[in-house]
């Protein structure tokens, strides 16, 4: 209800200071009506949360050295990653996979580390694990990071009773097997788990299951997952894949089965030119530039989809949608093992991330937690890492950026922008969101993603009146421009003071293939 309130009088607000301006400028090419005093729905801070999977070198080498390593670290976690990782205030952290998490039997990884069972990870690389990196590593590096840990359990070859095990194993306080063993191996106090996934990609990697016969296994899993010793679980059902409308429906459909869960999941990748062939993450040209930014747009489209049929069941809002699954899907880096999906990060990935939290937190009434694939080494990571060597990726530096819309409230907006035109296809040229923080503090995020043209966006502030403003920008002078390990720095945010504040009026001059921060008060 309160959201539908938000909704209308932002709706006539925006009318209306749209009808304004175009009557005393019969042409706004570029503009951005910001509401505000009318704020929306809070932002969940764990939309900017992350993902780590057993995948590569995310866990072994990216986030684990181990204690007797060389690398500083603490715990076997390394330090320089976890400082880092503290920077960008990540709120939630996503383990132990992706299609991993279906065949991981967590009693492998608990215990003296030197007598725990090796694996070998059949969906990544076919290489073998020593678990030293296990349940209590994992809860260690959530502590030290500051951040919820986000749980994704065995259904593909697991069993309820090892899941409820797990769950009883994680959080409970009652004199049980489970807390023996927890207490034997070091944990006296239970710990607290916030997010549970019951299972991953359940349509594919984790079992191939149809919509309905995984309906059913998740309701027999889920009657399992206690809440136990103060813990209260979100658990979250495994949803669709991109368009998989079908899905969501089965999922959604049933009273009985909506109680079986608090969020669905979803996951999106952006891949250039298909599967088979993939645009290499460093060395593509304006067209697959374009492309991948065309993909990452139907974020939106997809929430849209998904939330028509959340809105059909759940009016109330309770329910949210988990994109636990996001990010460019590029080629390896060449020489690379093709099971570790190693990629470097560019500018190009940069204007994803920005294009993607803007989607997320204009849907922050649906979206509630959403987790970039992956957070070291893998994918479209924030971080990279070669032995003792680190690099913060374009991608960090949007992440850090948008930090400040944590919990904020987010505010209305409209947005008119010209259109970035490739070959005869047309998409918005800017993207955008605002919020407002505790401290009244407006935060303004905005991607040119224009290669070659800076583009000029007039914001008149409907509402409030705002004297200062300050900026900060990440661009490049090439699409390609990245971190490496040789040279780090290349791309990195600097202050920003392509904008003025004049008469409540924000004009900000965005440079080509740029992401801008603004920060307003009063
Ligand atoms: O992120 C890599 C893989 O992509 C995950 O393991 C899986 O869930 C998805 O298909």
């Amino acid at each position: 209800m309160l959201h539908l309130k938000y909704k209308l009088v932002a709706l006539f607000l925006l009318a209306g200071s749209a009808l304004l301006a175009q009557k005393e400028n019969a042409v706004v090419a570029n503009q951005l009506v910001i509401v505000t005093n009318n704020p929306g729905p809070v932002i969940s801070k764990d939309i900017y949360g992350h993902f780590s999977e057993h995948l590569g070198t995310c866990i072994y080498g990216g986030l684990w050295v181990g204690l007797d390593s060389k690398i500083p670290n603490s715990y076997g976690i390394r330090n320089d990653v976890l400082f880092a990782l503290r920077e960008i205030k990540v709120p939630n952290l996503r383990w132990p996979g992706g299609c991993f998490a279906d065949t991981y039997h967590w009693k492998d990884g608990i215990g003296p580390q030197n007598k725990r069972a090796n694996i070998v990870n059949i969906y990544w690389g076919g290489v073998t694990e020593d678990n030293s990196f296990g349940t209590h590593e994992f809860m260690k590096l959530t502590e030290l990071i500051g951040c919820d840990a986000y749980i994704n359990g065995n259904v593909g070859s697991g069993t309820v009773r090892e899941m409820a095990e797990w769950v009883e194993y994680l959080t409970s306080d009652s004199e049980s097997p489970m807390t023996r063993l927890r207490k034997e191996n070091g944990q006296e106090k239970p710990w607290k788990v916030r997010y549970w996934a019951i299972g991953n990609e359940n349509w594919g990697c984790g079992g191939n299951m149809n919509a309905e016969f995984y309906t059913n296994v998740m309701r027999q899993y889920s009657t399992y997952l206690g809440n136990l010793g103060g813990n209260n679980l979100y658990r979250v059902a495994c949803g669709p894949s991109d368009i998989n409308y079908g899905w969501t429906e089965t999922l959604m459909k049933d009273e009985e089965t909506r109680r079986m869960f608090e969020g669905i999941s979803l996951h999106y990748y952006s891949v250039v030119d298909g599967w088979d062939v993939k645009s290499s993450a460093t060395n593509f040209d304006e067209r697959q530039w374009f492309e991948t930014f065309r993909l990452n747009y139907k974020m939106d489209e997809i929430l849209k989809g998904h939330s028509a049929i959340l809105n059909r069941y759940d009016p109330q809002n309770k329910k949210g949608l988990i994109v636990d699954e996001w990010g460019n899907w590029f080629q390896v880096e060449p020489g690379t093992n093709p099971g570790f999906l190693y990629q470097q990060n560019t500018m190009r990935d940069a204007i994803t991330a920005a294009i993607h939290l803007n989607i997320f937190n204009n849907h922050a009434d649906r979206v509630k937690v959403a987790n970039l694939a992956q957070m070291v080494n893998v994918l479209q990571s924030v971080i990279l890492t070669k032995d003792d060597k680190m690099v913060l990726t374009p991608t960090y530096y949007v992440f850090r950026m948008f930090r400040v819309h944590q919990e904020a409230k987010l505010l209305p907006t409209d947005l008119r922008c010209e259109n970035y035109s490739y070959k005869g296809v047309d998409i918005p040229a800017l993207t955008t969101s605002a919020s407002v923080d505790a401290e009244g503090k407006v935060h303004i995020t905005i991607a040119n993603l224009n290669p070659s043209k800076e583009i000029t966006v007039s914001c008149p502030l409907i509402g409030d009146v705002y004297k200062s403003a300050t900026g900060e920008v990440l661009t490049a002078s090439a699409m390609n421009a990245m971190n490496s390990f040789e040279k780090p720095d290349v791309v990195k945010t600097v202050s920003f003071s392509g904008f003025k504040l004049k008469d409540n009026v924000l004009t900000v001059t965005m440079p080509a293939k740029s992401v801008v921060a603004i920060e307003l008060k009063k």
